[in-house]
């Protein structure tokens, strides 16, 4: 199969993809999602296939009007309402009991729950309202990799596996949706830190739990996406905070180990002579930014010659919560 790389004024050819039970990859505000027909088994399982993704993850479902929320769901807790009228379109899935016989079972892997979000770019609205079908989509990555924020990094992981690519340019938040499960009302729980700080949703629902498995990683997963390995480079990661460079790179400089260094300017500015090569996060001190570029940096390493990479933590409050997660689900610490 041949991957064709099309823009937004190619939509009808995406749209024809769509409802004849394909998969096309195309751009979201978080990541790039691959999408088919969320009601069609035979559509979900080509995005099973072409990422090798296991069966038991389940996928997001993607809509284009806050209202199409009751075509899928038994019941909207007022914590529902509250967030998607507040941050949709936007970075936030929420999980809501899943109404029978509206969509694949291949989608939910056969919980009682779905995950639904309404993403915010142009092209992901568009496929979605042209097709008239709600859109499962996963990351366009091969599984286990890191997600993909441009249409190349989907190229580069799923050229010949999928028929098209919906090029809209670089994803702007870079990391994928919060996901809270708000499927019983009074007890909201983050299962996966993202683009909506836990704060934001916090200020407008109160206090939300957080799942353990965000934290640590023993008890059995509550998001079944947490068990699997994730957003692994080629090359190790090492996760050190801002204070540790110095000391970090004489360490690795003495075993004659070449240094990858994804890191924010002020300590690029810092450390760009003593190392192999260098990926800049974005302007000193910012996880927004830095969780931005943290994907295209996991992957510009392996096109250099570093064999190890060494990446800046940042306290996880705000935004830094997503990012400390996927670079620890990176570095395999969680
Ligand atoms: O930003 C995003 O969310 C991107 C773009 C394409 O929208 N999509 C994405 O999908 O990240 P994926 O499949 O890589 O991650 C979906 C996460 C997984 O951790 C999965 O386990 C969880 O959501 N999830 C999906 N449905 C669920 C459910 N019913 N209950 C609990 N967790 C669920
Ligand atoms: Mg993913």
């Amino acid at each position: 199969m041949q991957t064709k790389k099309i823009t937004l004024s190619q939509l009808d050819e995406a749209v024809k993809l769509i409802q004849a039970g394909e998969v096309v990859a195309f751009q979201t505000e978080t990541v790039y999602g691959l999408g088919a027909d969320a009601r069609s088994d035979e559509a979900v399982a080509k995005i099973y296939e072409a990422k090798g993704r296991p069966s038991d993850n389940p996928l997001i479902v993607h809509i284009a009007n806050v209202k199409d929320v009751e075509k899928y769901t038994e019941e909207i807790t007022p914590e529902a309402r509250l967030l998607m009228e507040k941050f949709w379109p936007g970075p936030l899935t929420l999980i809501l009991p899943v109404k029978e016989n509206t969509l694949s079972t291949l989608v939910t892997a056969g919980l009682k729950t779905v995950g639904l979000r309404m993403p915010a770019t142009d092209s992901a609205l568009s496929l979605i309202r042209e097709s008239g079908a709600p859109i499962a989509a996963p990351s366009a990555n091969t599984s286990g990799r890191p997600s993909p924020t441009t249409a190349e990094h989907v190229i580069h992981d799923l050229r010949g596996k999928i028929p098209a690519v919906l090029d809209s340019g670089t994803s702007d938040v870079g990391v994928e949706s919060t996901v809270i499960d708000v499927s019983v009302e009074g007890k909201a729980t983050l299962l996966r830190p993202g683009g909506i700080p836990r704060e934001d949703l916090e200020e407008v629902i109160g206090p939300i739990e957080i799942a353990q498995q965000i934290l640590t990683q023993d008890s059995a997963p509550a998001s079944p996406g947490m068990k699997y390995k994730h957003y692994a480079p080629d090359e190790p990661v090492i996760i050190i905070s801002k204070e540790e460079f110095a000391r970090k790179i004489e360490v690795y400089q003495a075993k004659n180990i070449k240094i990858g260094l994804l890191a924010d300017e002020e300590v690029i500015a810092e450390f760009n002579l003593q190392v192999e090569a260098t990926f800049n996060l974005g302007e000193a001190d910012s996880p927004s930014a830095a969780s931005r570029n943290l994907f295209s940096g996991l992957r510009y390493f392996e096109n250099t010659e570093a064999e190890i990479i060494i990446a800046q933590s940042f306290p996880k409050t705000g935004m830094g919560l997503a990012y400390m997660n996927r670079l620890e689900k990176a570095a395999g610490s969680l």
